[in-house]
């Protein structure tokens, strides 16, 4: 993958995706936001169709959506909202619980409706998600497993919205964000035929912590053993990385 500089960025292609790597963090979630900016101002698109995801790589992106949405006046009220996620068991009035990060991050400072998250019903979810006409744009992070939405390794890469065992390893990935009671072990997600049927995808990494997932995702062969690595056949998907969760690629 050969790769050309852009100023801050630089931009290579890997299979059908685009991977952008950027100097700056700000530049990044700029052009994270836009996307969605784009599509909520776009006034032939009565309900575009929008998958958030969560996690701590995702909250800049929300801070930018909400200053960009302040600053020029853009109303959020037809957007229709999906979430990859969500803990199973959990109160959605708990804190911890990914209905209350959306609320916090994104729902409580816009006029963006309450986005549908997965629960037991996942059938609902799905159809939930085939009324609205599908997903024109799903945000997604990745797990240093290589998970996307809680689709752990080994996941059918046909599979669709399902209630899951979490791995080992997520469960300590996010015991950091869990502040009342214990950490939760199971969830409802999205699934990754479901996230692909999107008819585009931003998945975003940051940190020298997703540096080796990121690398094998992008430069070893696909596997369901790396469920992000199925993202890159993707024809519409770029991967926004920074420069260290992209310290590892060697191309
Ligand atoms: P993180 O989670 O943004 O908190 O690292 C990403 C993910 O697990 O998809």
């Amino acid at each position: 993958m050969g790769s050309i500089s852009e100023g801050t960025r630089r931009v290579s292609k890997v299979d059908g995706a685009r991977v952008l790597v950027y100097k700056d963090r700000e530049r990044l979630f700029g052009e994270a936001a836009a996307p969605f900016l784009d599509l909520a101002r776009n006034r032939d698109i009565r309900h575009p169709v929008v998958g958030f995801a969560t996690g701590g790589t995702m909250v800049p992106l929300y801070k930018r959506i909400v200053s960009e949405v302040k600053a020029n006046r853009i109303s959020l009220r037809h957007v229709i909202p999906f979430n990859l996620d969500e803990y199973l068991g959990m109160d959605p009035r708990n804190p911890d619980s990914y209905r209350n990060y959306m609320k916090v991050n994104l729902e409580d400072l816009t006029d963006i409706r309450s986005t549908h998250l997965p629960g037991r019903d996942v059938l609902s979810f799905e159809r939930s998600i085939k009324d609205a006409g599908g997903i024109d744009l799903q945000y997604l992070g990745i797990g240093t497993n290589g998970h996307i939405a809680f689709n752990e390794p080994g996941t059918p890469f046909d599979s669709r919205t399902h209630i899951v065992d979490l791995a080992d390893s997520t469960i300590h990935d996010n015991a950091k964000y869990i502040n009342n009671g214990s950490s939760p072990t199971r969830a409802s997600t999205m699934g990754i035929g479901t996230i692909l049927e999107s008819r585009s995808i931003i998945l975003i990494a940051t940190g020298v912590a997703k540096a080796e997932i990121i690398r094998e995702a992008l430069e070893e062969p696909i596997t369901e053993h790396v469920p992000a690595s199925i993202v890159r056949m993707h024809p519409r998907a770029t991967f926004m990385l920074d420069e260290e969760a992209a310290s590892q690629l060697r191309h």
